[in-house]
């Protein structure tokens, strides 16, 4: 009785837990790592939520530092967390998450300085322009200057610009003008020399908005504002995954003389709700069985359609990687992904390398042998030219 008793308690423990403890073990490396595969190439990193940071799965814990060189936080250095009132700051999280990577060897990218959403609400209500830039510098100053060389990179500005290009009608652009964006580098240079600046955003590699991109970046660099690089976000979707535009964009932005990086990497594999685009985490759409169609698991013809989704894009990352400095993946595996929830509330997405159970997918493999036979193609290349000479 006393048994069966402990033994309740002890389930009911685990249920809550979310089960974590009966979950198959993440196989170790065998196979390859993501970060030994990409050594040299690029730094490879991921997105870490709360129960990452205070080292809640164990499993999952190894996986990440096996794989990852480097992490951004998924919510905790935002400003509706990070700075939640006008006169408080709450950096218990983010020191949490520093202390953490400068244990496992991994570099932070902080995710983000000035962006219009998930905003404290005392921002949301600010009415004049006098108070809204007084918030906007002391939270660059405060937030930068805290970290300053303890994180690798800074998303200084998220998310600023419109599909068409043009400035994002936001609360920063309507009450502190067009100049904002070379004023959040200013001061972010100011109080963080020893972090790199980054300009990030969705979309821009799709030409209109990379103009716009491409003007800002200039704008900056013109005014004699520092910027280290730009993040191309990476939220596609298996069924469109714009190579060539990519491939423009690496090249274009890496001509103004600044790092690429690819900073939230995921492939949706289910329908897109209609007139939704991009990342825009402010859009959704009613929940409807027809655009949740992979409940029961996901079709051999959509894991084939995702692992050469990763393959392409990861044949065209090794193309450039003379130029790109980092790729991150938006989660660690596809149970922690933002794309279960957003567009639509409650569906079951597969848009990362590794499954709800943290093994390795398809993708997983295809990646790690491309590098492995690009590198014996690029030995074979060297050596023809040498015999040619
Ligand atoms: C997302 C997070 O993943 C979610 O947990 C959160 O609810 C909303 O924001 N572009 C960005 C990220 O720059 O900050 C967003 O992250 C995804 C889109």
């Amino acid at each position: 009785m006393r048994d069966s008793f402990i033994l309740t308690g002890i389930l009911s423990i685990l249920l809550s837990t979310g089960c974590t403890s009966f979950r198959s073990p993440y196989e170790p490396k065998q196979t390859g790592s993501l970060k030994g595969t990409f050594k040299g190439d690029f730094t490879i990193g991921t997105a870490i939520n709360t129960d990452q940071i205070r080292e809640k799965d164990a499993t999952g814990g190894k996986l990440i530092t096996d794989n990852f060189d480097a992490v951004t936080p998924e919510n905790i250095m935002k400003a509706e967390v990070i700075h939640p009132e006008w006169d408080r700051y709450d950096f218990s999280l983010s020191d949490k998450l520093v202390a953490y990577a400068q244990k496992n060897n991994l570099k932070v990218n902080g995710h983000t300085l000035i962006w219009h959403s998930q905003l404290p609400s005392f921002v949301r209500r600010m009415k004049d322009a006098d108070s809204v830039r007084q918030y906007f510098t002391n939270h660059i100053k405060t937030v930068a200057s805290r970290y300053d060389g303890k994180l690798e990179s800074w998303d200084v500005v998220n998310e600023a610009l419109e599909e068409d290009g043009s400035m994002r009608r936001s609360i920063f652009l309507e009450k502190l003008g067009d100049n904002f964006v070379v004023e959040a580098f200013r001061l972010a240079r100011q109080a963080s020399p020893n972090t790199k600046l980054y300009y990030n955003d969705y979309n821009i590699e799709e030409p209109a908005k990379r103009a716009g991109a491409i003007r800002l970046i200039k704008k900056i660099q013109d005014a004699g504002v520092h910027i280290d690089g730009v993040g191309i976000q990476g939220h596609w979707n298996v069924n469109y995954i714009p190579l060539k535009h990519i491939e423009d964009a690496i090249i274009e932005f890496a001509a103004l003389g600044i790092d690429v990086a690819f900073t939230e990497l995921d492939l949706s594999v289910l329908p897109n709700p209609r007139n939704t685009i991009g990342a825009d985490v402010d859009q959704n759409a009613e929940y409807d069985a027809k655009l949740n169609p992979y409940t029961g698991g996901l079709p051999d013809s959509v894991q084939k359609k995702l692992t050469v989704g990763y393959e392409s894009l990861f044949r065209l990352f090794m193309k450039h990687s003379d130029k790109i400095d980092r790729v991150t993946l938006w989660g660690v595996h596809d149970g922690q992904s933002w794309l279960n929830n957003w567009p639509v509330m409650g569906r079951t997405n597969y848009p990362l390398l590794f499954d709800r159970q943290l093994k390795p997918k398809p993708a997983f493999y295809k990646i790690i042998k491309i590098k492995e036979n690009y590198s014996v193609n690029n030995q074979n290349h060297q050596k023809n030219a040498r015999i040619n000479q």
